[in-house]
């Protein structure tokens, strides 16, 4: 499915150590099978961190082998476990993990998750000898340098499964139905869904939105019989509320809006068949950039091929929601 590198093996490592951290988002565990099949398959020793930096911390370590991932390839969540580490923000503690990782014979670390964990992963590399690589692990697909993220696309088909039965009762009551769907201050999630779902409207953090013109034009459109599905998806933003404040002005124009916020039922699920593949070929892959001698990278996605990218550039610049995109999400409900 994807163009895979041609890569040299330069370098021979002893122990990876992998870890799961931030929201968990599902295809994490077949991307663990990735990195611990592909390592162990070129004689390398793995060892799984428990709970994420946290685990790292308290030295929660434990030696993977073959069976160790076996049947997990359809599993959601992680079997590793995943947690926040806000203590790893700060350097000292940072020194720790690097003790725990040198006193445990361990010269390489695979860190899957979102933009806080590859941060911790970049900090890592600069601070030690350890060889980093960052796998883009979130529902969000807001990780810049890469188009694709481990979990979206099953985040994606999981609302999609949501609206399209609420979208029965929006059609039998004609009623305006508000979808809150995850993605932080990132617009990528709603966008899809919006697209995919047909939704009426799709409001994202990237566009400001005037709520009484909002609400203003879906009364119009109810009244002219332009608007159909009666779904509005909105993406949760970084400050929660504007959902229930939209509902409120529908409320106002004599409308029988209902909200609902689909919220952890997106992280949750067997990853799909997208998500296996991606996360399958990004984990190996994770393993052979090592051994070609990378560090303090991100393995991601674009135009089909998987590629490398400097952890310093994903944390540093924010990665943009299409405009075309998005025009194309309300153009379609025109
Ligand atoms: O980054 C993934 C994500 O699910 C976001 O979409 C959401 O805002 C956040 O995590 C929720 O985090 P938590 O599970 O810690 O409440």
């Amino acid at each position: 499915m994807y163009t895979l590198p041609d890569l040299e093996v330069l370098r021979d490592f002893n122990a990876i150590a992998i870890l799961t951290s931030g929201g968990d988002s599902p295809g994490m565990n077949p991307a663990i099978r990735g990195v611990v099949r592909a390592a162990l398959n070129n004689g390398i020793q793995v060892y799984g961190v428990q709970r994420g930096y946290s685990g790292l911390l308290a030295g929660d370590l434990r030696v993977m082998t073959s069976a160790s991932v076996r049947n997990i390839v359809q599993r959601g969540g992680t079997i590793l476990k995943s947690d926040r580490c806000e203590a790893f923000k700060q350097k000292e503690v940072r020194q720790q993990a690097i003790k725990v990782l040198e006193q445990n014979g361990i010269d390489a670390l695979v860190v899957i998750g979102g933009d806080g964990s590859l941060t911790g992963a970049h900090s890592l590399a600069e601070e030690s000898d350890i060889a980093v690589i960052g796998l883009p692990g979130t529902i969000d697909n807001d990780i810049f340098g890469t188009e694709d993220t481990i979990g979206f696309d099953t985040a994606v088909n999981t609302a999609l499964d949501a609206i399209d039965k609420i979208r029965d009762t929006a059609s039998s009551h004609e009623r305006y139905f508000l979808v809150e769907v995850m993605g932080r201050n990132s617009g990528f999630l709603a966008t899809h869904v919006g697209i995919a779902a047909g939704a009426e409207k799709v409001v994202v953090p990237e566009y400001e939105v005037q709520i009484e013109q909002l609400g203003q034009q879906l009364c119009d459109n109810r009244r002219s019989g332009k608007g159909s599905s009666g779904i509005i998806v909105v993406a949760e933003g970084q400050t929660p509320g504007l959902t229930y404040r939209l509902a409120q002005q529908l409320k106002q124009q004599g409308e029988e809006p209902r909200v609902c916020i689909l919220g952890h039922i997106q992280r949750g699920g067997r990853p799909s068949g997208h998500d296996r593949v991606l996360a399958s070929s990004l984990g190996a892959m994770a393993v052979r950039y090592l051994q070609a001698g990378y560090s303090d990278i991100m393995v991601g996605v674009a135009n089909g091929a998987i590629l490398d990218v400097p952890l310093d550039s994903v944390i540093r610049y924010r990665k943009g929601l299409d405009p075309k995109l998005f025009e194309l999400a309300l153009l379609l409900h025109k």
